[in-house]
C-alpha cells in the first residue's frame, strides 16, 4: 500500500484509479537537453478548494458539487454531493500553527518510543533532525550484537538492533571505510513516516497495543477534536488515539488504498497538509470507480468518516517546484531556520489522525 510505485506495464490490469494516478504523477521529459524538466500535466480537472473558498466568499456561489457542510468552526466545511461523509477545510490551520507542526514532525515525532519506518534497519533514532543539523552521521558498531531485545537502552522488540549511532564527520572518515554509515541527512530525505500514540505496525497491518507508546500529545489532541466536531456524530466527542505522520519527498507518493484497520469507521480521520502542496485522489468504494482529483496546500484539512471511509484514495504526487509548491508564506517565517526551510521547501507532511476503538 504505502509507497507502492510497481510501474505498471501491461495496461489491462490498470484500474480507474491507476489511470488516474498515472496522469498525475512525476514524470521527466526524456528528451529534454536541459537539467530534467518535470513532464507537464494537465490540472484543469483539479478540484481547487482555495478558489472555491473565494469565490463563496466573495458571491456565495459554489460549483453545483460543492456544498457547504457545516459553519460551527470560524470558516466553511466544504462536501461533495457525490461522497457523503468527505469533508474539506481550506486553510483550516494559520500559518503559525502549520509551523508549529512542521517543526514538531521533524524534531518531536519522530522520536522514540515512537517508531519511523527507518527503525527495520537502524533500530530506534533519537534526536535525527539535531543530527542533521550538526551534520552527524550515523555508523554501526559492528562489535554490538544484532537483534537483542534489550530493555535497558531503549531498544524494543527484535528487529530493532542498537547498532548504531550518531558520531561526528570527522571520526567517521577516520576510522576508515571499514564501518557502515549513512549521513543523517539523508536519513531525514528518506524518513516516510512516524506514528504517534498507539503504534500501527506495517507487516501486521494492525495496531499493537504491546509496543510502548506515548499518548498523543495533548495540544494535537485538543485541535484534532475541535477539527472532527463536523464529521462526529451528534453529542459524541472524537477520541484521538493514533496518529500517522507521512513525509513526502519529490515523486513521492501515496498509492491508492483504504484505512481499515479502525474498529469504528463512523469516526472520522483528520489529515492536515503541510509543506508543499499535493494532489489528493479521492476514489469510490471500488478501484474502478474513477476518482476526483483536488489541490491540498499547507494547512488543509479534510476528515473522511462514514462512507467516505470507505473510499480508495491517495497522493500522486506533491510539487516542490517555486510556482506550483505555494510554499513562500512558510519560507518567510521559516528564514531563520536554515534546515526546517530546507526541508519544506520541497517536502510535504501529513498528520493523519485516528480514534483506532
Ligand atoms: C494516509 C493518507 C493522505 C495524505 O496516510 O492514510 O491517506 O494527504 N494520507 O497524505
Ligand atoms: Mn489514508
Amino acid at each position: 500500500m504505502y509507497g507502492s510505485n510497481k510501474a505498471v506495464t501491461d495496461d489491462t490490469d490498470r484500474t480507474e484509479f491507476r489511470k488516474t494516478e498515472k496522469k498525475y504523477k512525476l514524470y521527466y521529459d526524456q528528451n529534454s537537453k536541459r537539467k530534467k524538466q518535470p513532464k507537464q500535466v494537465d490540472l484543469s480537472e483539479v478540484l481547487d478548494f482555495k478558489s472555491f473558498l473565494d469565490s463563496y466568499h466573495q458571491n456565495g456561489e459554489l460549483p453545483p458539487e460543492i456544498v457547504v457542510v457545516d459553519c460551527r468552526l470560524d470558516r466553511p466545511v466544504f462536501g461533495l454531493e457525490s461522497r457523503p461523509g468527505f469533508y474539506f477545510i481550506p486553510g483550516a490551520l494559520s500559518v503559525d500553527e502549520q509551523c508549529r507542526w512542521i517543526r514538531d514532525s521533524l524534531m518531536s515525532f519522530p522520536q522514540p518510543p515512537n517508531r519511523t519506518n527507518h527503525n527495520a534497519i537502524y533500530g530506534p533514532i533519537s534526536d535525527l533532525f539535531a543530527a542533521v543539523k550538526e551534520r552527524k552521521v550515523l555508523v554501526e558498531d559492528e562489535n554490538m550484537p544484532v537483534g537483542l531485545d534489550s530493555g535497558s537502552n531503549g531498544c524494543v522488540g527484535n528487529e530493532d538492533t542498537c547498532r548504531w549511532s550518531f558520531c561526528e564527520e570527522d571520526s567517521v572518515l577516520s576510522i576508515g571505510r571499514s564501518c557502515k554509515s549513512v549521513s543523517a541527512s539523508v536519513l531525514l530525505r528518506k524518513l516516510r513516516w512516524s506514528t504517534l500514540g498507539l503504534q500501527f505496525d506495517w507487516s501486521k497491518r494492525n495496531y499493537n497495543v504491546s509496543l510502548p507508546h506515548n499518548k498523543i500529545p495533548d495540544e494535537l489532541c485538543q485541535l484534532a477534536k475541535k477539527l472532527a466536531a463536523p464529521a462526529m456524530p451528534m453529542g459524541e466527542e472524537f477520541q484521538p488515539e493514533a496518529a500517522i505522520v507521512n513525509y513526502f519527498a519529490s515523486g513521492d507518493t501515496l498509492g491508492g488504498h483504504l484505512d481499515d484497520m479502525e474498529a469504528d469507521w463512523s469516526k472520522p480521520i483528520v489529515s492536515m497538509s503541510l509543506g508543499c502542496k499535493a494532489i489528493f485522489l479521492l476514489g469510490g468504494k471500488s478501484r474502478e470507480d474513477p476518482p476526483l482529483a483536488m489541490f491540498l496546500r499547507s494547512g488543509d484539512v479534510v476528515l473522511m468518516a462514514g462512507e467516505a471511509r470507505e473510499c480508495f484514495h491517495g497522493v500522486p504526487r506533491i510539487f516542490t517546484d517555486k510556482e506550483n509548491a505555494e510554499t513562500t508564506t512558510l519560507e518567510l517565517h521559516f528564514c531563520d531556520e536554515n534546515d526546517i526551510l530546507e526541508y519544506i521547501r520541497t517536502s510535504r507532511i501529513n498528520v493523519n489522525i485516528r480514534q483506532v476503538f
